[in-house]
Order: C-alpha cells, then structure tokens, then sequence
C-alpha cells in the first residue's frame, strides 16, 4: 500500500465564522449549546476533511461545557485543526471565540475534541495521512491528543 504524505496542523487548519441570530436563541437571546455543537461539529469534520481529503463521519464527541453565554449579536468564530492520526481517525481540536462586534470584546467559549473517520468510496474506512509536526508546540498538543485517544480508547465498550 503506498504511504500517504504527511501534512502539517496548519495544512488542514479552518476557520468558520456565524452571527448569531435569534433562530440560533432562546426567548432570553442566549445562543442554543446544541446549535453551537453543530457548528463545532462541521468545523471539526471539514479540517479533517482537508486533512485526509477524504468524506468523514464523527464517530466520538468529547464532553463539552461553555464557559460564558453566547448572545444574538454576537459572531461566533470556530478554529479547527487536526491535532491526532491514527490509520483511519482523526482527533479535530475546535476553539470556539464569541465576538460582540460593537464593543469588540471576545470571549473564548470552549474548546471542543472530536474524533472522525475518514470513508473510502464505499463508505469503509480508510488510511489517512500522517501528521507532520514541525513545533515543539504541536508536539505537545499532538502528545495531549494521543493521550485523549488513548483514554477514549479504553473506555470504548
Ligand atoms: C465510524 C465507522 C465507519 C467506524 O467503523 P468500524 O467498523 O467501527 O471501524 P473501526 O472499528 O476500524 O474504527 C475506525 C477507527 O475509529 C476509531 N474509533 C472507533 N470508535 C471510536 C471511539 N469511540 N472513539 C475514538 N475513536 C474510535 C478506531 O480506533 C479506528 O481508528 P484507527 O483506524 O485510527 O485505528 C462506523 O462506526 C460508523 O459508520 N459509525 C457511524 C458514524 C456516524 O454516522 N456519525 C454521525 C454522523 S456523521
């Protein structure tokens, strides 16, 4: 089988950005957590999508908690980028920043760990490419990512 190149954090790293609106709310303007999951979810799954080049299915969502609300007005920016390989999955690593554009305050929400899958044409997984770490600070959060796989791993029933 031939080797896939490696590719860098950076090669696949995506950046999506959302004002929020009040169908993204509740009747006190605060932004729905499940709204901002999605959000997570498709920030997550494209830079893996870009990384593998690849379709891709979530297959494990690390727990989430959000640190201060998130209000109509608000743009939320989501920061994806491929921090694990293993032959077929991939750890997405997702920083969520809530802007309020009037007085420029921004507030880091939450940051989100999810594990994709990369699917072949006959939706079988399929070997992704490695990762290339060039840093001494993607090493470490390659190291943190395969140590939370590891622990996912050993819980997996
Ligand atoms: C994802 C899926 C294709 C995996 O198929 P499978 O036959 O179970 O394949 P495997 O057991 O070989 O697992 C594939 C990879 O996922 C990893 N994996 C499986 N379960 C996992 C979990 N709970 N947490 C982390 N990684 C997991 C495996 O370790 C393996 O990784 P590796 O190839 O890098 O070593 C299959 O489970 C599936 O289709 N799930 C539904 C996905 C879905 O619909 N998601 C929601 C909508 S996108």
């Amino acid at each position: 089988m031939t080797e896939l190149a490696a590719k860098t954090m950076q090669a696949s790293s995506v950046t999506l950005a959302q004002l929020m609106q009040p169908e993204h709310a509740n009747n006190h303007g605060n932004v729905h957590g499940g709204w901002i999951m999605k959000l997570v979810d498709e920030a997550g799954a494209l830079a893996c999508m870009r990384h593998a080049q690849r379709r891709v299915v979530t297959v494990a969502v690390d727990s989430m908690s959000f640190r201060q609300p998130i209000r109509i007005g608000d743009l939320v920016t989501l920061t994806a980028r491929v921090t694990y390989t293993g032959r077929t999955s991939m750890e997405a690593e997702v920083r969520v920043e809530a802007e309020n554009p009037v007085s420029g305050e921004k507030t880091h929400t939450n940051t989100a760990y999810l594990v994709y899958v990369a699917l072949d044409d006959n939706d079988n997984p399929v070997g992704v490419p490695p990762l290339l770490i060039e840093t001494e600070e993607d090493q470490q959060s390659a190291e943190k990512a395969r140590q939370r796989q590891s622990a996912r791993l050993s819980r997996k029933d």
